[in-house]
């Protein structure tokens, strides 16, 4: 079993993302029973909420339902439980490495490490922005969480 957290800031735009399109390819691939999924925000501001609605609209419209999601902050623990804990941004990357335990062994890194595109290297935040903003979060997603699982099924399941 493989264990995957997704990180950004708030756990309400840019992770939950990241965590209802990765475990909907899972299921496509009968594979959620291998790699279980969570995400976090390294802030507090939306610990229980839903994520935000322009994001479960946008994801929706994809065929992604991300509605039954919670926020929660990231802690020290997920680093006892997690294999991969993946950043959207640098700045949320560098938060985690000041949270991460010298003992700890996973991979600590940016998401997008697992995409193919040149032109982004981080996930941007939508949320002061406008429409397009949560577009591009899905398109940088979907192709990520491809090359994450083609990456988890070579290192793992050998
Ligand atoms: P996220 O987006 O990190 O992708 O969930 C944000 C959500 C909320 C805030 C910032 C980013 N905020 O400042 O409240």
């Amino acid at each position: 079993m493989a264990k995957v957290l997704f990180v950004c800031l708030g756990n309400i735009c840019r992770s939950p993302t990241a965590d209802g399109i990765f475990r909907e390819l899972l299921a496509r691939e009968k594979l959620e029973h291998k790699i279980q999924v969570d995400s976090a925000g390294t802030g507090d501001w939306h610990i229980g909420k839903a994520p935000d609605a322009r994001t479960v609209a946008a994801a929706h419209q994809r065929g992604y339902d991300l509605s039954v999601l919670r926020a929660r902050q990231v802690s020290v623990n997920d680093f006892a439980e997690f294999d991969y804990i993946l950043a959207m941004d640098k700045s949320n990357l560098m938060d985690l490495q000041r949270m991460k335990p010298s003992a700890y062994t996973g991979h600590l890194g940016l998401f997008l490490e697992f995409g193919e595109r040149d032109d982004y290297r981080e996930v941007p935040d939508p949320y002061y922005g406008g429409n397009d903003g949560f577009e591009l979060v899905l398109d940088l997603v979907e192709g990520a969480a491809q090359g994450l699982l083609n990456h988890i099924r070579s290192n793992s399941f050998r």
